[in-house]
């Protein structure tokens, strides 16, 4: 369906869990976390049976996030589950990959189209300071498990920050020269934790990896559903992606809605706006109100956000970026 500004809403991105297995610095704090209680979260058959709810809306492509989606315990099943659902096409993954390589197979298996690795790091040293882990083997296993399985895509997300892994953007990117996967650097997004460190932008990034690698042509043709723009490096085998999240607005390409895992459906990153979908769920709410009410819901998305304004700060996102899904 498409929303009020005449944008066209097809993915959804849905957190399965805020739980994580790492704590990187700009997404959540070392400790005193609150996590949602267990009871809160949405079960499998109900997230089912929202998405059942949303196909018929329009919401064809799916994204698991979360925290860390595969910490949450049978998630081959429910991508099985959903992929099974009439109208969905496609169901992609975002990932630290610490715990990916064992359920690489049950998860391809399962339909999983591709996944997206988060990796900011090539330095064990500089991955145990920006996850408080030194998972940093398991994360690169990962990765190389989903190219020997051969899935659709392969990406690499990588959040540079100032002082910290800022300086390894062109090793980073050359991961593409040598694989057949998609390298994509993001700005990092004043959301939570993310308040507290330097971003990189984009340009900068791009300049640096120019100087290194020679210039790079843009790349036109489709490689996901998200708000990357990507270019092609000479002899690199994949593309590298830019999401210059603060400082391009791509809001009115914007095709997103968002589901936290107790069940918020969120319509932008960056607002609080939306509508909780648990309670009406529990309390056996017939299918036909519940679909418009979503419907209702997503027709009102905000039509852009406001990372560099002034923006009243009563209605902006003030969860931890784990708690949204990124
Ligand atoms: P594909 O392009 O389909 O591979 O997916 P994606 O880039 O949408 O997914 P991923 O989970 O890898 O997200 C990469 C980064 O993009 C994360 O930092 C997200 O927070 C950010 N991102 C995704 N959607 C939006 C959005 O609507 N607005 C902003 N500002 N950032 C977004
Ligand atoms: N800004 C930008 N990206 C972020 N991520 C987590 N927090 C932030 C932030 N504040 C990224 C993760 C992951 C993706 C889902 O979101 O690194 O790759
Ligand atoms: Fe976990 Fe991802 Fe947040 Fe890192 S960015 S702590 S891997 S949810």
């Amino acid at each position: 369906m498409n929303d009020r500004s005449g944008r066209k809403i097809e993915y959804l991105r849905i957190s399965v869990t805020d739980r994580c297995n790492l704590r990187c610095i700009y997404c959540m704090p070392k400790e005193g976390i609150d996590w949602v209680p267990h009871e809160d979260v949405l079960s499998f058959e109900e997230l089912v049976h929202l998405i059942r709810l949303l196909a018929p809306l329009g919401i064809r492509r799916l994204r698991l996030t979360g925290g860390e989606p595969l910490v949450r315990a049978g998630l081959p099943g429910l991508i099985a589950r959903l992929h099974d659902v009439e109208g969905i096409e496609e169901i992609n993954l975002t990932t630290n990959g610490i715990l990916f390589g064992p359920m690489a197979r049950d998860l391809k298996d399962a339909g999983l189209h591709g996944v997206n690795f988060s990796l900011d790091t090539l330095k064990p040293e500089v991955y145990a300071r920006i996850t408080r882990t030194d998972r940093f083997a398991a994360a690169r296993a990962g990765i190389e498990q989903a190219l020997a399985l051969g899935f659709a895509r392969v990406k690499i997300n990588c959040v540079p920050v100032q002082g910290v892994n800022d300086g390894e953007v062109a090793d980073i990117a050359a991961l593409s020269k040598d694989a057949p996967l998609e390298v994509r650097f993001i700005e990092m997004m004043p959301i939570g934790q993310g308040k507290n460190y330097t971003p990189v932008t984009m340009e900068q990034v791009y300049q640096k990896l120019v100087s290194v690698w020679g210039e790079a042509t843009p790349y036109d043709g489709k490689l996901g559903n998200g708000p990357a723009a990507y270019c092609a490096f000479p002899g690199f085998q994949g593309r590298i992606g830019f999401i210059s999240a603060v400082t391009h607005q791509f809001c009115s390409q914007c095709n997103r809605i968002r589901l936290t895992a107790e069940g918020y459906l969120k319509l932008c990153l960056h607002y609080s706006a939306g509508i909780d979908l648990r309670a009406p769920l529990r309390s056996g709410m017939d299918d036909k109100t519940l679909s418009a009410l979503m419907a209702q819901t997503i027709l009102d998305k905000p039509t852009r956000h406001q990372f560099s304004g002034n923006g009243s700060a009563q209605d902006l996102e003030q969860h931890n970026m784990n708690a949204i899904g990124g």
